[in-house]
């Protein structure tokens, strides 16, 4: 498995939210792996991952039933570059109605604070749009700063919080015809 690093100070792409692809496969590597050291998670899904990606790839495209809801996974990447993962959950059920909502997400170490979160949180809600969905809830650990500005700079409105997380809902635009 390879661990190398690459970061261009620029990207020639400007990044997207893409269906999981082979096509970053290095990167996604590499980024989640940065992750799971600094966090001092398990590396072993990594490894099985770097064996099989096409499969680790397929496994995950598409609408899937996760958290008991219709759920989709999204990439955000430029080029070969992998940056992060969002993830849009379709409906609410009463846990995630309390904390978890609607949409999930994170960049990987090697690409934080360049403002890729807020972006790729601005591609997601298109994508949510177009899931049908017209209001959405994000939650964020009440210590997490980061995350409650990147809800914030999209139009994120308190509401109140539960289980250790503060509560925002999104009112999304209506999609163009
Ligand atoms: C939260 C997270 C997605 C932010 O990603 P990012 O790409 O670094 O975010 P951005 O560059 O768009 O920065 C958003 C804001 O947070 C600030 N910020 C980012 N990292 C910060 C840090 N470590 N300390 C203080 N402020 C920080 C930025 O300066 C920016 O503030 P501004 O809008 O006032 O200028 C990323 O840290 C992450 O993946 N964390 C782990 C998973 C997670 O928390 N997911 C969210 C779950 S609700």
């Amino acid at each position: 498995m390879t661990t190398q690093l690459t970061r261009p100070s620029q990207l020639t792409e400007p990044p997207r939210l893409v269906w999981p692809t082979a096509a970053v496969r290095d990167s996604y590597l590499a980024g989640e792996r940065a992750d799971c050291v600094a966090e001092g998670r398990p590396m072993e899904w990594l490894g099985a991952a770097a064996d099989d990606f096409d499969a680790f790839v397929a496994q995950r495209r598409g609408e899937q039933i996760r958290w008991g809801v219709p759920s989709t996974l999204f990439w955000y990447v430029s080029g070969e570059h992998y940056i992060g993962s969002l993830v849009v959950r379709q409906r609410l059920t009463p846990e995630l109605a309390e904390a978890g909502g609607h949409v999930g997400y994170h960049v990987v170490r090697p690409w934080r604070r360049r403002g890729h979160a807020t972006r790729m949180l601005a591609a997601g809600l298109a994508e949510c749009r177009s899931l049908g969905l017209d209001r959405v809830l994000l939650t964020c650990d009440v210590d997490n700063e980061p995350s409650r500005r990147v809800i914030r700079a999209n139009g994120g409105v308190p509401d109140g919080r539960m289980h250790g997380e503060d509560r925002f809902w999104i009112t999304l635009e209506a999609a163009r015809s």
